[in-house]
């Protein structure tokens, strides 16, 4: 006791902007299921389950996906360059093909030791290879010294936000529901968020109306709106944008000088539709309107963590900046190199990730076979869990778009709602709260997410392997049904 009193910080001293913030993924749950999971480890035999399922957070690895054996075996020679002097054991016994060596071969020359810092912005020739990826995917040249690696997307998220927010009186746009980054990045920085929700009747798109209204808004409560938040394909809900959708939020930011940061992250994992990138849509509308747009301020993201590559432990992204002024930009490269540098074996992931084995090349077949498997497994887990979700009682979900979540709408009994705010929570936490303690299943309150009004929700993750797991979260909701009616 005595002691605590002499500690220099106490939960009232310090940064209040770090306690304000809000990040529910690892939130109460998260902590409860870890919880559960060690009494399993233990042995317990009280638990109704037999094991903890974490359908609350895009962690791929974690569950069933195994890693690309091209992208691994690359990795491995990066990580002990001494395995070159036994390349005939790695092709002959290890079966690691000519092009796990070259490519190896090629980073080292690229990075030296991957022990090693490389360039504040990412090894220049992993860069030159983004670069060279964009303008394959959209048809547009790209600038290798526009491209900042970064320790995932979420590192190149706090780059962005560090520089855009001047003091509390910056806004961003961020849509509703949201990946909570963005909401808990702007509480620690004392940034103001300005919510715009994302419209559930139209496949969760963008509705150009509600941003308006959101910016009109905070403008009148003297926010100076500065950037929008486009999450493509969406987290927490797995639509992909529409071609319009997206033009009409480039005008609008064209029109207010409003910077644009895509998070992309997600842009592989799309089931229904296309991916559209914004970087493709701006070059396409200032083709096709020289000079109008070419203003516009675009920061575009993607990592290594998502998609089929599922690396997220490794913590690879990047950051494409288009439309810059070039003094913001050497700010941001000043910024990015206070930190040193990212993770240079995650900027090898990523360039990997953007330059895969191609067709005759000798890992290509085994490539693409564990990725078009990893892609398979999931829409076929998507389908499964939506297909349980509309059998049940009050649950509407719409069918799977895409990234790696559903996020069903659900209604509860009053008497549920009334037991909730009893015991102090929202009634989705509270939902969710006896789910995990029924079913070992963990997923995220809607209220993690933001949420419209009068609606509740939860996000799960189609990641985890087997069906019974779907199958105890019906019998779960009939049974919470029937106790709460
Ligand atoms: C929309 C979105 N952006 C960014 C991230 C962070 O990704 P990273 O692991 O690359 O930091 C996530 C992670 O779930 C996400 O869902």
């Amino acid at each position: 006791m005595g002691s605590n009193n002499l500690r220099q910080l106490n939960i009232d001293n310090i940064n209040p902007h770090v306690r304000e913030a809000k990040y529910a993924v690892p939130g109460e749950l998260a902590v409860r299921s870890e919880e559960y999971r060690a009494l399993l480890a233990a042995g317990s035999t009280k638990l109704p389950f037999k094991q903890v399922i974490s359908a609350n957070i895009g962690n791929p690895q974690q569950l069933d996906q195994k890693p690309l054996t091209f992208f691994r075996q690359v990795l491995s020679i990066l990580e002990n360059p001494a395995l070159l002097e036994k390349s005939d054991v790695l092709v002959n016994q290890l079966d690691y093909k000519p092009d796990v060596l070259e490519r190896a071969k090629r980073l080292l020359a690229a990075v030296g030791s991957v022990g090693a810092y490389s360039a504040s912005n990412g090894a220049p020739a992993i860069r030159q290879s983004i670069a060279d990826f964009l303008e394959r995917r959209d048809g547009f040249p790209a600038d290798q010294a526009n491209i900042y690696l970064s320790a995932g997307a979420s590192s190149g998220v706090n780059t962005l936000l560090h520089v855009i927010c001047a003091n509390d009186k910056s806004g961003i746009l961020v849509p509703i529901p949201q990946y909570p980054l963005y909401t808990a990045s702007l509480s620690v920085l004392n940034a103001a968020c300005v919510p715009y929700l994302l419209d559930e009747h139209r496949n969760w798109g963008t509705s150009l109306e509600t941003i308006k209204a959101a910016r009109e808004k905070a403008k009148a409560e003297g926010i100076n709106v500065r950037a929008i938040v486009i999450i493509n394909p969406g987290n927490p809900t797995g639509a992909s944008l529409p071609e319009e959708d997206i033009r009409a939020v480039i005008e609008y930011a064209s029109q207010e000088r409003l910077v644009i940061l895509a998070d992309e992250v997600y842009q592989t994992n799309v089931f229904v539709g296309e991916f559209i990138s914004f970087k493709r849509m701006l070059r396409q509308m200032q083709q096709e309107q020289p000079g109008k747009f070419d203003q516009v301020e675009l920061a575009s993201l993607h990592s290594v963590s998502k998609g089929m590559v599922g690396e997220c432990g490794h913590r690879g992204g990047y950051f494409e900046l288009v439309g810059f002024d070039p003094e913001v930009q050497a700010e941001i490269y000043k910024f990015v190199s206070i930190m040193l540098c990212a993770p240079v074996i995650g900027q090898c992931l990523v360039e990997l990730m953007v330059n895969p084995p191609r067709e005759g090349e000798p890992s290509y077949e085994l490539y693409t076979k564990e990725y078009n498997a990893i892609f398979n497994g999931l829409r076929e887990r998507a389908t499964a869990l939506h297909k349980a979700f509309e059998q049940m009682e009050g649950v509407e979900c719409g069918a799977p778009q895409g990234s790696m979540y559903l996020f069903p709408t659900i209604k509860l009994p009053p008497r549920a709602c009334e037991a909730a705010a009893a015991e102090g929570r929202t009634p989705d936490e509270f939902y969710c709260m006896r789910l995990l303690e029924a079913t070992g299943v963990c997923v995220v309150p809607g209220s993690g997410f933001g949420q419209k009004e009068g609606t509740l929700h939860f996000r799960t993750t189609f990641l985890a392997p087997g069906t019974e797991w779907v199958g105890s979260i019906v019998k779960f909701h009939n049974d919470f049904m029937n106790q709460y009616r």
